[in-house]
């Protein structure tokens, strides 16, 4: 605390708000004021909360999205227009992820199918990773490699935890799901746990955005009926044609989403002058 010897009201003005507070200055609500500006502070706590969650957006991406590393730094600018079915596969994937708040509300997906070495991974990733920038919590994986860890936790010990490699999916705000197509000669319980998958999502209008090595044609039949036809619903089919271009263009680049920063530098007001202060994100959390 600060002497007050010389009597004068400890008032004082924030020359950006516009506010005065001070302990002698009693706000609206019938409280004495504090020594900083109150809308400075609430500035401060917006900007804080602002980096705690990109902060755990990131951790999520990092450790949790099942983006593969091969594909962490697509970005749809990394969809080249190669040919025209690449070409229209880039302008799917920049208008999907250029309009994520607007799919997500509405549950729209993307279906993509073809041969392989066309660019669907590459799309799926590269989606996903920018929602990862938006959203917590979007998820990346491929059905066969959900379908076995769902199996061998079926057959492990009690509360194993790959039990829920398939209901893990169930919540993703985003879910890409790779090789829907891509279980061999799928049996009853491998439909059902894909319908029980893509039903949920469905249900909640939940965006889910799947790729196949597959034709059209094959496609209905190999994920089952039911399912083609809520894909069919939640998004555009997109069908690639064309030689791989695996090997051929090269996919590098700096990581698609960049690490937070670990500090940042805020002003506030406080007691009529202004004062520098760092927020810093440590061990998890904001520290004190
Ligand atoms: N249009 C493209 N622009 C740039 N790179 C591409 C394009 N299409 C494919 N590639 C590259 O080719 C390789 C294979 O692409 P990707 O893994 O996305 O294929 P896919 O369609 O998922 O094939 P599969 O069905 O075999 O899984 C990747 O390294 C990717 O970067
Ligand atoms: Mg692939
Ligand atoms: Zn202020």
């Amino acid at each position: 605390m600060t002497d007050n010897t010389d009597n004068q009201p400890r008032i004082w003005r924030c020359p950006q708000h516009q506010v005065e507070y001070g302990p002698d200055r009693i706000g609206e609500r019938g409280y004495r004021m504090d020594w900083h500006c109150p809308d400075c502070e609430r500035e401060r706590s917006r900007t804080e909360r602002a980096l705690q969650a990109e902060h755990q957006r990131y951790e999520h991406w990092k450790h949790s999205s099942g983006v593969p590393t091969r594909y962490r730094c697509a970005v749809p600018a990394s969809i080249q227009p190669l040919s025209p079915s690449a070409k229209s596969l880039r302008a799917a994937v920049q208008a999907y992820a250029g309009d994520l708040r607007a799919r997500y509300e509405a549950g729209s997906g993307l279906v993509l199918i073809g041969p392989p070495g066309l660019g669907k991974t590459l799309a799926l990733a590269a989606i996903i990773n920018e929602a990862c920038k938006v959203y917590r919590g979007p998820v990346y994986a491929t059905w066969p490699d959900a379908l076995a860890s769902l199996k061998a936790g079926i057959g492990g010990a009690k509360g194993d935890p790959r039990c829920e490699a398939v209901d893990s999916l169930r919540d993703a705000p985003f879910l890409a799901l790779d090789e829907v197509a891509g279980v061999r000669d799928a049996s009853d319980f491998d439909h059902s746990e894909l319908f029980g998958l893509i039903d949920y999502r469905y249900r909640e209008e939940l965006p889910t955005l799947v790729a196949a090595n597959a034709t059209a044609a094959q496609f209905p039949g190999l994920v089952g009926e039911r399912v083609a036809d809520r894909l069919r619903e939640t998004g555009p089919q997109l069908v690639l044609i064309g030689e791989s271009q695996r090997g051929k263009a090269a996919l590098d680049g700096a990581a698609a989403f960049e690490e937070p920063p670990r500090s940042i530098k805020v002003r506030t007001h406080n007691q009529g002058a202004w004062r520098e202060r760092t927020i810093t994100f440590r061990d998890g959390r904001i520290a004190a």
